[in-house]
């Protein structure tokens, strides 16, 4: 690795105005990341969303971006999975640039991911055990005894064996969370991503949740990003944490660096106070 990892030179001295500080050049490592992105810029009509996000996510550990509602976190992921173009900037996954590639070459590449969105995304005209079989039938030919298999050993590990005939309206907002988890997981993707998981769910069925994460990262590995505003589940389950503030990174490394940060922009923004260096428009 060169240099020190972005956002390091934030610590140390007080920011002086009001505005954050945001890191200078990005500072890259030079070696092929699963994922990262370059100087992303994304404007839509006038409003700048994305303004030079440089992130490289950690291999085979769970990363979380957090930044306030409207900060582009959902276009970000929207980025990651291709179904956004930059309009500057690099989106690299397995080491390619994502829009140099045909898109059959970024639809082989996004079956190696698996998505969580923020609403579970489920078909409510298909049963739990059809949902999770989708991507199967989609994009493999497996038998359905083989698809079987796999729904169930998803279904089970998150705890929806019992629900498989269910439909999505005659199941809580957890349990639908829960299948399109299993969902996400039944290609073995090598990315996993999780859009605000914890949108609309109670502290107890978030915290369930969030175990299950965890879990599920530890059985199958693979990088996964989380987004959020919240920051109980940024604390639960990350190893990574970025922050993102008005388009860019303020801050990126270890969640435990994160969490313990003496800088009073990093505290200001994990404390959620308002009194603090930032602005808050
Ligand atoms: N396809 C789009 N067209 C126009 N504006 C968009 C589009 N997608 C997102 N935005 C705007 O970009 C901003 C960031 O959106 P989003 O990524 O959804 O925020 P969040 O951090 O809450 O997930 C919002 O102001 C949103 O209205
Ligand atoms: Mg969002």
């Amino acid at each position: 690795m060169s240099g020190t990892p972005i956002g390091s030179d934030r610590y140390g001295d007080a920011p002086t105005t009001v505005l954050p500080r945001v890191p200078g050049a990005p500072r890259l490592d030079d070696k092929p990341h699963t994922m990262e992105v370059r100087n992303v810029h994304k404007t839509f009509g006038t409003f700048k969303v994305l303004q030079g996000l440089d992130l490289q996510f950690a291999d085979d550990a769970i990363t979380t971006v957090l930044g306030p509602s409207g900060t582009g976190k959902s276009v970000l992921i929207k980025h990651l999975v291709g179904l956004l173009e930059p309009d500057e900037g690099e989106v690299r996954v397995f080491d390619q640039d994502l829009w140099s590639l045909s898109e059959a070459e970024r639809a082989n590449i996004r079956k190696r991911m698996g998505v969580l969105f923020q609403d579970g995304a489920l078909f409510g005209s298909m049963n739990i055990f059809d949902n999770t079989a989708f991507p199967l039938r989609k994009h493999t030919d497996k038998s359905e005894d083989e698809i079987y298999d796999i729904v169930l050993a998803r279904c089970t590990e998150v705890g929806l064996e019992r629900s498989l005939k269910k439909f999505p309206n005659e199941v809580s907002g957890g349990m639908r969370k829960r299948a399109g988890f299993a969902r996400a997981m039944v290609l073995n993707p090598d990315i996993v991503f999780f859009d605000e998981p914890d949108s609309g769910l109670d502290p107890v069925r978030t915290s369930l949740l969030n175990d299950l994460i965890l879990q599920m990262h530890a059985e199958h590995g693979g990088t996964y990003l989380l987004v959020t505003h919240d920051i109980r589940t940024a604390r639960k389950v990350s190893d990574y944490v970025g922050l993102i503030w008005k388009g860019k990174v303020v801050h990126y490394g270890e969640a435990e660096e994160a969490f313990h940060s003496p800088d009073p922009f990093v505290r200001q923004f994990l404390a959620g106070d308002s009194a603090g260096p930032l602005g808050m428009d």
